[in-house]
């Protein structure tokens, strides 16, 4: 059994406000906080890209700092991928100087091995371009490690869901070229691909795989946008997965309609007659 936390969409800023009225490092570093205070067993902390909301280096050093305190509390590995909000040079500057992973794509695509599950992170950034692609390099690369047969399986890690969002505004930012995507993985031992950008909620089944899209940790886009527009509201959300070695899944969400405010329910089971 492996278990996930995975967030998305954070969005950190310079220090303004993001749209004016969320401050995103602030929900960032409560979520991050009270998922450390839950006690929960975490093996892997995935961000899914759009890490920063306008990719500056300084907003990177903001997130570090937040992601080192998880990483040593819960003693886990940290897969990151970068979105369209990024910008590739500083993020590799932030999270990659000086270790040793290597991108022989030429963008930043990484595997690592985590309980015997191989996550293999895939970049899908096009900067200056808010859909995503995947290169003739990283494909070829992409095949090569899903013939690595030695795990339990692989689980993608990308930005762009190869799937559409019940809202048109984002299907059409979505993954370019979904149906080559879907082939490509046809008799591969994929079983979960992990993904953001929707900034809502998302299940779907890809053969042989699953697609969960976590909701953003910055603001929700609504599901029920009309054709057309795109709606967003306050509210963070992330998800938490446990994959069994059989590759059966389980995902709830984490969600906060303010992250700041504090519960309106907060007792013991034992003051609540639960037992
Ligand atoms: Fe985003
Ligand atoms: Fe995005």
């Amino acid at each position: 059994m492996i278990n996930i936390a995975h967030l998305s969409d954070i969005h950190i800023t310079k220090g303004n406000l993001l749209h004016n009225v969320i401050n995103t490092t602030a929900i960032f570093e409560t979520l991050m906080n009270e998922l450390s205070l839950a006690e929960r067993e975490i093996d892997l902390l995935v961000i899914s890209g759009d890490l920063a909301d306008s990719g500056s280096l300084i907003s990177y050093e903001i997130l570090g700092e937040i992601l080192d305190r998880s990483k040593k509390h819960f003693g886990c590995e940290v897969m990151l991928v970068p979105g369209n909000h990024d910008a590739r040079e500083p993020f590799r500057r932030q999270f990659f100087a000086g270790n040793k992973t290597t991108f022989p794509t030429g963008r930043l695509d990484y595997a690592i091995r985590v309980k015997n599950w191989q996550f293999i992170g895939l970049d899908t950034l096009d900067e200056g371009h808010d859909y995503g692609n995947l290169l003739p390099t990283q494909i070829d690369w992409l095949q090569e490690r899903l013939a690595d047969e030695s795990c339990l399986g692989s689980i993608l890690v990308m930005h762009h869901p190869p799937v559409d969002s019940p809202t048109d505004g984002m299907s059409k930012i979505g993954l370019q070229d979904k149906d080559r995507f879907r082939d490509l993985l046809i008799g591969s031992n994929v079983k979960l691909i992990l993904a953001g950008h929707y900034h809502h909620f998302l299940c779907a089944d890809f053969p042989p795989a699953k697609v969960l899209v976590a909701s953003a940790t910055a603001y929700q886009i609504d599901p029920l946008s009309a054709p057309g527009k795109l709606r967003g509201y306050q509210g963070s959300a992330f998800n938490l997965i446990k994959v069994s070695d059989d590759a059966d899944f389980f995902v709830t969400q984490v969600h906060r309609s303010h992250p700041d405010s504090p519960p309106v329910l907060n007792s013991t089971l034992e003051k609540l007659g639960i037992y």
